[in-house]
């Protein structure tokens, strides 16, 4: 079967399609045939050998695809059920333990981009019936990390204001989900189309962070020198800009670090208003079931930017590295 693993050193030039065995079922494991992948800046990360992953290694988190066996003691699953992968496979429910930091799909176990993947039970969720594969692909860390910032850490109301920086995968789900709960989006882009395409799908107010580089002022003048409630931080470089732009008693949950891991901020800001910085790992599968049950129920479609073949998969790595997209970029199997 075709695989796409990291071999050969690290870089996105080491990025190949090999053919290796189709996995053998272990008790208690689901085989899954994939139809279709998404990419995140986590495997570019891993391929360029940020987490020093041992090689040759099976790139990715997020796929979807179709039940085509199951071992003994499977009791949820069953041929022919539509699923999608869950990345930390080990949370199920409650709070995130060390523990389940040991087997994150792609990061430190081989990861699902490949044609055949037998997974235990637990690391897979059934899918949202009103879904294409495609879309269904990008919710396993983009949707489920935008659903965790928003509603379950940020506990976002509706009425309230929440701000996303950059029209990636997590920022574009984060819109959609905030939007289906009635709350007002303020969102940024370094591109005026892109924006375009933010206000297309319901962002009340847009702002260009290149055209303005200071973007916290317009915020405050968008909400009447008040400030947001929430703010989902991707570039963490800019933070000192994001507590500028929140109000009383905000709070910014950390998603990304886009512009770098490394930033200079004065405490006073957070001080004076009485901010909460609460940091996050994607979600739990009890959160991924909550998050297709709001998909389902509000009839939310995951933008998918861009498909690409198996045969192209270099193609996409770099169209994903060079930011171009809107939403999520995927691969069909
Ligand atoms: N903590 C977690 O659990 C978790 C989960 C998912 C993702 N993440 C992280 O969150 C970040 C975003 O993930 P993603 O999947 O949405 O990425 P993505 O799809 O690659 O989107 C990134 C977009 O953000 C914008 N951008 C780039 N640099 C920026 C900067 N310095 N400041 C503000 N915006 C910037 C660009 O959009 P424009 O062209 O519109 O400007 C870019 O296309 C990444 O750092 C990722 O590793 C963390």
């Amino acid at each position: 079967m075709k695989s796409i693993r990291l071999n050969g050193g690290y870089g996105l030039e080491n990025i190949h399609v090999e053919n290796i065995e189709v996995p053998t079922l272990s008790a208690g494991q689901v085989l899954v045939k994939v139809q279709a992948v998404s990419l995140n800046r986590l495997d570019l990360m891993i391929a360029q050998g940020a987490f020093r992953t041992s090689l040759p290694h099976t790139l990715g988190s997020d796929a979807t695809g179709e039940v085509v066996a199951i071992g003994s003691g499977v009791t949820h699953l069953t041929v022919g059920d539509r699923v999608v992968t869950h990345f930390i496979q080990d949370w199920q429910a409650g709070q995130l333990q060390d523990s389940y930091l040991k087997n994150r799909l792609g990061t430190d176990v081989q990861g699902v981009f490949s044609e055949y993947v037998a997974l235990a039970e637990r690391a897979l969720v059934k899918v949202p019936s009103n879904l294409t594969s495609a879309q269904v692909a990008t919710l396993p860390i983009a949707g489920v990390s935008a659903w965790e910032a928003l509603i379950n850490i940020g506990k976002l109301q509706s009425g309230q204001t929440v701000l996303l920086q950059g029209t990636g995968g997590g920022s574009i789900l984060a819109l959609q989900f905030a939007k289906a709960i009635g709350a007002k989006v303020i969102i940024t882009s370094g591109k005026d189309e892109k924006l375009e395409k933010a206000k297309a799908l319901g962002a009340d107010q847009t702002i260009n962070y290149l055209a303005y580089p200071k973007w916290q002022e317009k915020v405050l003048q968008l909400t009447e020198g008040k400030g947001v409630d929430l703010a989902l931080e991707m570039s963490w470089a800019s933070l000192e800009k994001t507590v500028e732009a929140m109000r009383l008693g905000g709070k910014i949950i950390v998603v990304g670090l886009l512009g770098g891991a490394d930033t200079t901020l004065s405490v006073f800001g957070i001080m004076q208003k009485a901010l909460s910085i609460h940091g996050m790992q994607v979600g739990s599968k009890a959160s991924f079931q909550s998050m297709n049950h709001a998909i389902a129920l509000h009839a939310i479609s995951p933008v998918v930017d861009r498909v690409f073949r198996l045969d192209q998969v270099s193609e996409a790595f770099n169209y994903l590295d060079k930011g171009e997209h809107f939403g999520k970029v995927v691969i069909t199997f």
